[in-house]
């Protein structure tokens, strides 16, 4: 048996469970998914342009902080649930609170996450679509036509709008994306993930590398950037501005939607919980720093805002690599890096659902993927929708995409954090967590301890609160 924790379970979800489970082959397996899952749209499409807008340099502080205090004693939490209960989120959670002899009511942090799953996939495909479709207009030398229209700003804008307005484009691209996502996920584990993640994660620090090279030998503007990056000014930072950086850190670490349990339930046993999750969230943060190194260059040899907000890659950026030299070269390769980072992600954001209905209903891996993957999709293309032919459609003034993007990163996924926080502090047997942790006694598990029982929660909460207002 490959996994002998799995043995006490509950009710009818338990049947399948003793099936012998896949594992990552060695602890590196585990580290390249867990770093695929983190570095995603959120390294490269939205840490520059938050750093852009609250400020830089000391935004950068608060951020590194939030991942450290916070981010990653979540990350190790909820590792150490997924492997110590060996099964879905909802499994696991259900196991976990039944040996503790607390009440089955904590599944629902288990639900949390997997719907919360399936509802950010929905949309995150269609911007990663996004991405495939600059790729596609890449080649075809978009960026420099619009460069020598004379007015390369009004041009990509019109071009971004064009795009969101045309559904039959938005739909195929997010076709692509989720048929891509369905059919590594199928493969299982070791042939599908692990192998994708061993493929795609080189090739994204190699295209990642060349960017920074690009940006740091042409622009002429390295130093700028990474003053802008690095030099703390702390009256640019507001209190807001702490409040962005925890929930930012929360996203970009992939936390919050049993992700990282799903990954952590496939963890050997003799992997350390706390140094895989350290490598893991040294690696997101140095994507993140380098995606900054790359991109800021560029906006300041361009005279570029570095607020731009949400569409600093889609709408700024492209108009300098229309400015530059090879820079339809560079803007495709960029947004192939954004779309292979995507997939990664949308590979761990699928996989807790397919572990769900794997544990509850049995059956090929494949077909459940399928049928997952293709409800999806279906929701998806609502969300594409809603850029244009339901615009209209309007909940709390927003529309569906909008809506699901908020659902799920100020309200699902803060919740879920402190829930996971508040399981593993306190619901959680003592032995039972330091079993897992492996840590002894030391003062890296006390550490973590306090954290885990009061920073985290008082800290997620506050976040949470603050969201909802
Ligand atoms: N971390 C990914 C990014 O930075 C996004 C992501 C993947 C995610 N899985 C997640 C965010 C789970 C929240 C929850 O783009």
């Amino acid at each position: 048996m490959a996994n002998s924790v799995v043995s006490i379970t509950v009710g009818q979800s338990g049947e399948h469970v003793a099936t012998g489970r896949e594992h990552w082959s060695s602890r590196m397996a585990f580290v390249l998914a867990a770093a695929g899952s983190a570095v995603g749209l959120g390294n490269v499409w939205k840490f520059p342009y938050i750093v852009g807008e609250n400020g830089g340099g000391a935004f950068v502080i608060v951020y590194l902080a939030c991942i450290a205090l916070i981010g990653l004693p979540i990350m190790m939490a909820e590792v150490l649930i997924g492997r110590r209960g060996g099964m879905s989120p909802i499994g696991s959670v259900r196991t976990l609170a039944v040996r503790a002899g607390r009440s089955l009511n904590w599944q629902a942090l288990g639900w949390i996450c997997v719907t919360g799953a399936f509802l950010i996939l929905s949309f995150y495909s269609v911007v990663a679509g996004w991405a495939i479709i600059y790729v596609v207009q890449g080649l075809s030398g978009v960026f420099t036509s619009a460069a020598q229209s004379g007015d390369a700003a009004g041009a990509l804008k019109t071009l971004f709008a064009e795009i969101l307005g045309d559904a039959g484009i938005l739909i195929a691209a997010h076709t692509v994306f989720m048929a891509a996502t369905i059919a590594i996920v199928s493969q299982g584990i070791e042939a599908g993930l692990e192998r994708a993640v061993r493929i795609m994660m080189p090739g994204l620090l190699v295209l990642l590398a060349i960017l920074v090279a690009y940006s740091a030998l042409t622009t002429g503007r390295f130093t700028e950037a990474a003053a802008f990056l690095f030099a703390p000014d702390f009256s640019a930072l507001s209190a807001e501005a702490v409040l962005v950086a925890l929930g930012h850190a929360f996203f970009t670490l992939s936390l919050g939607m049993g992700v990282m349990m799903a990954y952590g339930s496939y963890l050997p046993r003799h992997v350390s919980i706390a140094r895989a999750s350290i490598t893991v969230s040294v690696l997101d943060t140095v994507v993140a720093l380098l995606a900054g190194l790359a991109i800021f260059p560029i906006v300041f040899a361009h005279s570029l805002e570095t607020a731009a907000g949400p569409g600093l890659v889609f709408l700024t950026l492209p108009v300098a690599f229309g400015e530059m030299q090879g820079g339809n070269l560079i803007g495709t390769l960029f947004f192939l890096f954004l779309a292979v980072a995507a997939l990664t992600s949308s590979i761990s954001v699928l996989e807790p659902a397919v572990e769900y209905l794997q544990e509850r209903f049995g059956g090929r891996r494949s077909v459940l993927t399928l049928i997952c993957g293709g409800a999806i999709w279906l929701v998806g293309i609502a969300s594409a929708l809603s850029f244009n032919a339901w615009s209209e459609i309007k909940l709390f003034g927003k529309n569906l995409f909008d809506l699901l993007d908020y659902l799920t990163a100020n309200i699902m996924a803060p919740l879920s954090g402190l829930l996971v926080a508040l399981f593993a502090g306190w619901v959680m047997s003592k032995t039972a967590v330091m079993d897992e942790l492996g840590m002894g006694n030391s003062v890296g598990y006390r550490l973590w301890r306090f954290v885990i029982r009061y920073i985290a929660p008082v800290g997620v909460a506050v976040v949470f609160v603050y969201n909802l207002l």
